[in-house]
């Protein structure tokens, strides 16, 4: 088995082009989608213009993630009066939320798939290409395209990401994922590791386990830390991250692994979305501040060197600036790495539309995302001015963007670090010394063998 086993297949056949839009769940049910049409004869393009059958896999998260995929409809209203025969079809968690309001729109849409459903595309297609629409957004209790092996379609060959566990039952308050994904459920860990495996062995040196709450996973006696050993146990030379976790329940057990071995990495995403008690109980987040901070303190306790990166929302439903300024001390007090950071944005049918009032404005909502995300540079800068002087294991991925005489790569903190090429090339290890950062990067030169 080589890498090329794992990328799409060439040849003749209808051509396939697929567009990926959310977060990295969206990303890897592509790939599972790919592998699905790629066994009915379809064939994976880059290249738009050459597409039989295009499918654009949605996000829902925010309203200004849904208008650009609204703006990416239009566009394909175009590509349709220049190729009559060819199919749109929208899958992933805007198809879920909307149904059948995507096909009775304007759009000019032919097929409409959710996340569980993507077993079904080939025939959805297939009724498609026969003049029909075609729509399945049933939700499964149990759908976890668990022996299916994905199509890699990412760019380096070194980094892959892989799904553990499908939909979430944490029902925050303000998030439309719930109800986009259906009930949680994990998958067979046997398949995880057969599939991390064959990664590895083909020449993959980094696997992020995935789903929306992973510390939720459980399959008969395997819990999420067990997974994470047996993963880590396939080499040590392959890295295994994961995505994303709830503070509520990030346990002792799961910090025990992750310093147990060296090649976990030391970086751990705890999104945190406000520092206040009383929007965290809005948000129905099922954790307080306090003891929020005993988890940062306990990470802290078990792996000095890991680092913490988060999610932030500014302006929920009666936030007032007092419960804004605990979220800004809160990011002071943690020290973020880095951040992901949004302005509240309604969504239809969640509880937080049915009961609260969206009541902060635009202009206000927008003035504190600001300052969230002013706080968030200085503390990234002062993250990353800590990392100079250190001797850091870099994996590379690559070619740097700006030059080919530079390579980029990753430490086991996530951190991004570019230095001169040497005679180095994706996939290996290389020990950098961090001379330099900005916000971003941090750049470094390698340490004599
Ligand atoms: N399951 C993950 C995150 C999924 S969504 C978790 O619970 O951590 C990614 C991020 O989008 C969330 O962490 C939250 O910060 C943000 N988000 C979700 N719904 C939102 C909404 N309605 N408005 C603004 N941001 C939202
Ligand atoms: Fe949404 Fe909360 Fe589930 Fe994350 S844990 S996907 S924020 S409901
Ligand atoms: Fe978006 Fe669905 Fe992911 S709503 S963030 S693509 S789970």
């Amino acid at each position: 088995m080589n890498l090329n086993s794992l990328r799409p297949l060439q040849g003749e056949g209808k051509k396939l082009f697929i567009e990926t839009y959310g977060c990295q769940m969206n990303a890897g049910d592509s790939e599972i989608v790919v592998s699905i049409m790629q066994r009915e004869g379809y064939r994976y393009t880059e290249q738009i213009a050459e597409a039989d059958v295009i499918l654009i896999n949605t996000c829902s998260i925010r309203d200004n993630a849904e208008q650009r995929i609204w703006g990416r409809l239009s566009e394909m209203r175009r590509l349709r009066k220049a190729k009559p025969t060819l199919v749109v079809g929208i899958i992933g968690c805007m198809a879920e939320r909307l149904k059948e309001k995507l096909i009775e729109s304007e759009s000019g849409v032919d097929v409409v798939a959710g996340p569980d459903s993507y077993r079904d595309l080939p025939s959805l297609v297939r009724k498609a290409e026969d003049g029909g629409k075609a729509i399945n957004v049933e939700l499964s209790k149990e759908e976890t395209y668990a022996e299916i092996a994905p199509v890699r379609l990412d760019k380096n060959g070194v980094t892959a990401f892989v799904s553990i566990m499908r939909g979430c039952n944490n029902y925050c308050s303000y998030c439309v994922v719930p109800y986009t994904r259906g009930i949680e459920r994990s998958r067979d860990p046997q398949t995880i590791v057969r599939e991390a495996r064959t990664l590895f062995e083909c020449g993959y040196r980094e696997v992020t386990l995935l789903g929306q709450n992973v510390n939720s996973y459980h399959y008969d006696e395997v819990g999420f830390p067990e997974l994470m050993a047996m993963v880590a146990e396939i080499s040590p030379l392959l890295r295994v991250r994961f995505a994303t976790s709830h503070p509520k329940d990030i346990s002792d057990a799961l910090l025990e692994v992750m310093a147990r071995y060296d090649n976990i990495c030391k970086s751990i995403h705890l999104p945190a979305q406000s520092g206040s008690n009383e929007m965290l109980k809005k948000m129905n987040r099922k954790y307080t501040r306090e003891w929020y901070l005993e988890r940062i303190a306990a990470i802290r306790r078990y792996m000095p060197d890991c680092a913490i990166t988060t999610d932030l929302i500014a302006g929920f439903c009666g936030e007032t600036e007092e419960d804004h300024q605990q979220t800004l001390s809160l990011m002071r007090e943690v020290g973020y790495a880095s951040a992901f950071m949004f302005k509240y944005s309604e969504r239809p049918g969640t509880f937080s539309a049915r009961h609260f009032e969206d009541d902060i404005d635009d202009a206000e909502k927008t003035r504190r995302l600001n300052e969230i995300i002013a706080l968030q540079n200085t503390l990234s800068v002062a993250s990353n001015e800590q990392e100079v002087g250190k001797v850091r294991e870099v994996l590379v991925e690559g070619e740097s963007k700006r030059s080919d005489a530079q390579l980029c790569g990753r430490t086991s903190q996530n951190k991004m670090v570019v230095f001169d090429r040497g005679d180095h090339q994706a996939g290996e290890y290389v020990k950098v010394r961090i001379t330099g950062c900005s916000s971003a990067t941090l750049f470094g030169e390698e340490v004599s063998k």
